[in-house]
């Protein structure tokens, strides 16, 4: 078996291939990896025929729908799986034809009702049911303490001693484990009693996962990211430096409109000199009055430089196909001590005019 672990961040997937035909499947692909997964399947000679996710993930962005769709391959989850974009259910014990291999899926309900384990030759893909000296938690929606003890002590526990152990998650740098070890040393494994189990599962009192809701709204829906939003808007936008747009206040570049779409609070509290000010949650409604020249250079400006990203790329799909956004934001001009005008100190000048020369009056006060 080709066998690739990848780990990011304390989340591990997994590259599985057969040599013979060149076939694979991606377990549990991260968001973050996707180019990587790429790279390893080309370096390997492999064609990627499945995508898996062992459950629906709270605790990290699944790139499976991403990755599947690229591919036109299918992504395969349990049954149960809240996910629409499920291509191919498994049942508990079906198989996965991959190449020479096979892949058996165990249904494993505990840690999420969609949870299940992976038998492939001597090794245990399994998910968040069983980690290295830990198990997966039961408090998050679906998970079931009752369950993941049956799932454990009446299953993937009673498999092979000598099956090699790999998890999901491990947060300490170790990649696998067996099933033997994880009997005599995992910790909550030392509760075999179903209520002493069940009680300690109940009791754990774990913190949130970093960015669960998004995690569980993106991965049950297939919908996107912030960041991937964002990305998406910053491959499709050009962007201006800090220092190029100080120039451009100093010489006082009357052909470029510079846009700050923060809110109305902000913009008066200080902003690029000659700066107007429509927010982002207005740009669609007042475009057509407040931009009406689609050939004009416009330069949107925010705090941070993400909302002026997602603006320009709004406004390039409106058709202002010279919109841009500033590589940076508000925070980062104030910090460079480049200058700052406000409506009650500065006379503001009319659109069209970064320097103030050409007009004072504020058509948006
Ligand atoms: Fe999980």
């Amino acid at each position: 078996m080709i066998f690739e672990q990848i780990a990011i961040g304390g989340c591990k997937s997994y590259l599985i291939g057969c040599p013979e035909r060149s076939a694979a499947a991606l377990i549990d692909p991260e968001i973050r990896l996707t180019d990587r997964y790429y790279g390893l399947a080309a370096r390997g000679g492999l064609r990627i025929k499945y995508v898996i996710d062992t459950h629906t993930h709270a605790d990290h962005f699944s790139a499976a729908r991403q990755i599947a769709r690229t591919l036109e391959v299918p992504v395969v989850m349990h049954r149960c799986s809240p996910a629409p974009f499920a291509d191919l259910r498994l049942d508990d014990g079906d198989l996965l034809v991959i190449g020479g291999m096979r892949v058996r899926a165990l249904h494993t309900p505990g840690h999420t009702c969609d949870s299940m384990c992976l038998l492939v030759e001597d090794r245990l893909f399994t998910g968040d049911t069983l980690l290295i000296g830990a198990t997966g938690r039961t408090d998050l929606p679906t998970g079931d303490p009752e369950a993941l003890y049956d799932s454990l002590f009446g299953g993937i526990l009673k498999l092979d001693p000598a099956l090699k152990v790999f998890p999901a998650h491990d947060y300490h740098g170790r990649g696998h484990s067996t099933i033997a070890k994880e009997l005599a040393t995992n910790p909550r494994l030392q509760c075999r009693d179903r209520s002493a189990f069940t009680d300690m599962m109940r009791r754990l009192d774990l913190t949130a996962p970093t960015h669960v809701t998004e995690a569980l709204r993106t991965n049950m829906s297939g919908g996107k990211t912030v960041a991937q939003l964002l990305a998406e808007a910053a491959a499709k936008t050009p962007f201006m430096s800090l220092a190029e747009l100080k120039r451009r206040v100093d010489r006082g570049d009357a052909d470029l409109i510079v846009l700050d779409v923060r809110e109305r609070d902000a913009w008066s509290s200080g902003h690029v000199p000659g700066a107007r000010n429509l927010p982002r949650g207005q740009l669609e409604l007042r475009v057509n009055q407040e931009l009406p020249d689609p050939t004009a250079r416009i330069l949107t400006v925010c705090e941070f430089g993400k909302i002026s990203t997602l603006a320009a790329a709004t406004l390039r799909e409106l058709g202002f196909m010279r919109a841009v956004a500033l590589d940076g934001g508000m925070q980062a001009w104030r910090a460079q001590g480049f200058p700052l005008a406000r409506p009650a100190s500065v006379a503001v000048p009319a659109p069209g005019c970064v320097d103030g020369k050409a007009g004072s009056t504020d058509p948006w006060p």
